[in-house]
């Protein structure tokens, strides 16, 4: 008894502590496949694991088109989430609103500019001060390849767009579907920014997509490019619209389709079904990019808050996204490279050796480009008009090549 009496101030001492430490942390986020559930819940624990609780904020939506609406919503009604996964250019938007909170105590304690790349940093800053923590970095000019379905077509695997449509012919014929594709704008965007960067090569997508050159954007190239991205269409079935990418990615993994142009959170859907690279699937560059990057870089933008506490427990999940056990463990799954320079990479497989090592040799080397379909290449305005050039393209009954570069190059004009 006496003992107890003594430690009873310790106990209720300690339990305080823990208790003023505790915040809540709620988090936007569109991760809900497969692979993302299982990548975002590492966070959760971490969170959890610190005595902070977790708010999951999840709003479904591939490309996270819904989750920005709803987002918006929450914003400016003044309820803001601690942290929202936004990205690129929109990060620049949201500072520019006055939304987003100053990290700059945490990155300097943290280092955040000696351990991250500049392609990365710069993105991540607004005004100077980091208002937003990378997650990864993903590729997204990848094709994902069931070499079975392959086989069994006695088809090659393509690196070439040539070779591409040479063996979607004989997986067609084999009574496959060559190309798994879904049907929302956003991954017809995917699509055609892996033809586009095929055609016009990295200092022509450069200048079309970052610069908006309009001469390059209405250009024969650019006519060539719509010529190559309807060709596609002749290789996707007729179930394609309303299917999202991660049911597309499962039509490979299922052996209904032979392939699929997605970026490599794809690779987190076949980690997830347990399948093994080089064996079960492969991945390599998206057909004639090979040696070149068009990158993706997930992040979470902080916003203002209110609550001291919470505010605590939001500085704890800044440092715990770039934490290297986290980097690590979240990136195996996701199908991403970790997004610090230094970390060990042996657990990590071929896939993401490939893309590190392609991540590296781009960075110097001008074949290194931001993806349109994933908001990193321009502002929001110029990516809808983008979008909406393309994809009617893609799903119109007897599309006009020549035209949809005129197209794009007046809608891309009239939102600058
Ligand atoms: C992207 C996001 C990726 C991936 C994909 C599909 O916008 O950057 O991390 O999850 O959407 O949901």
């Amino acid at each position: 008894m006496k003992t107890f009496k003594r430690a009873l101030p310790v106990l209720i001492l300690a339990l305080s502590a823990s208790v003023a430490s505790a915040g809540e942390v709620e988090v936007l986020h569109w991760w809900t496949s497969g692979g993302e559930a299982k990548s975002v819940s590492v966070l959760k624990q971490k969170i959890e694991g610190q005595g902070n609780t977790w708010k999951d904020f999840a709003v479904a939506g591939g490309g996270g088109e819904s989750a920005m609406t709803v987002l918006k919503t929450r914003a400016v009604s003044g309820n803001p989430p601690s942290a929202a996964q936004i990205k690129g250019h929109d990060i620049q938007e949201w500072g520019k609103l006055g939304f987003l909170t100053d990290l700059s105590d945490v990155a300097d304690a943290e280092h955040w500019d000696q351990v991250l790349p500049e392609v990365v940093t710069k993105v991540m800053k607004y005004d100077g001060n980091y208002v937003a923590v990378p997650v990864n970095v993903h590729r997204v000019n990848w094709l994902w390849v069931n070499p079975d379905v392959l086989k069994k077509s006695g088809a090659k695997v393509p690196t070439t767009l040539d070779e591409f449509f040479i063996a979607a012919e004989k997986v067609k014929a084999a009574g496959f579907v060559p190309l798994a594709h879904g049907g929302q704008p956003w991954q017809d965007i995917t699509l055609f920014e892996a033809v586009a960067l095929a055609v016009l090569g990295a200092e022509d997508y450069q200048k079309a997509f970052v610069d908006l050159d309009m001469d390059v954007l209405s250009g024969d190239k650019m006519t060539e490019v719509f010529v190559q991205f309807n060709k596609m269409r002749d290789y996707i079935d007729p179930q394609y619209r309303g299917r999202s990418w991660n049911a597309a990615t499962l039509m490979v993994i299922d052996g209904q389709a032979a392939m699929q142009i997605m970026g490599d959170w794809a690779k987190g859907e076949f980690a997830a079904a347990g399948k093994v690279p080089g064996k079960d699937y492969l991945c390599l560059a998206a057909p004639g990019t090979e040696g070149q990057f068009t990158y993706n870089i997930d992040s979470f933008a902080f916003f203002k808050l209110s609550d001291e506490e919470n505010r605590k427990a939001q500085k704890q999940l800044a440092r715990t996204i770039l934490d290297k056990d986290f980097q690590e463990i979240f990136n195996l799954n996701k199908g991403s490279i970790p997004v610090r320079l230094d970390m060990d990479m042996s657990k990590f497989d071929q896939c993401a050796l490939d893309s590190m090592a392609t991540f590296r040799s781009t960075s110097t080397n001008g074949e290194l480009v931001p993806s349109v379909s994933q908001g990193l290449a321009t502002t929001s305005y110029v990516q809808a008009a983008i979008f909406d050039v393309v994809t009617n393209f893609f799903n119109a009954k007897s599309p006009d090549p020549q035209q949809a570069a005129g197209k794009l190059a007046r809608a891309v004009k009239s939102a600058i």
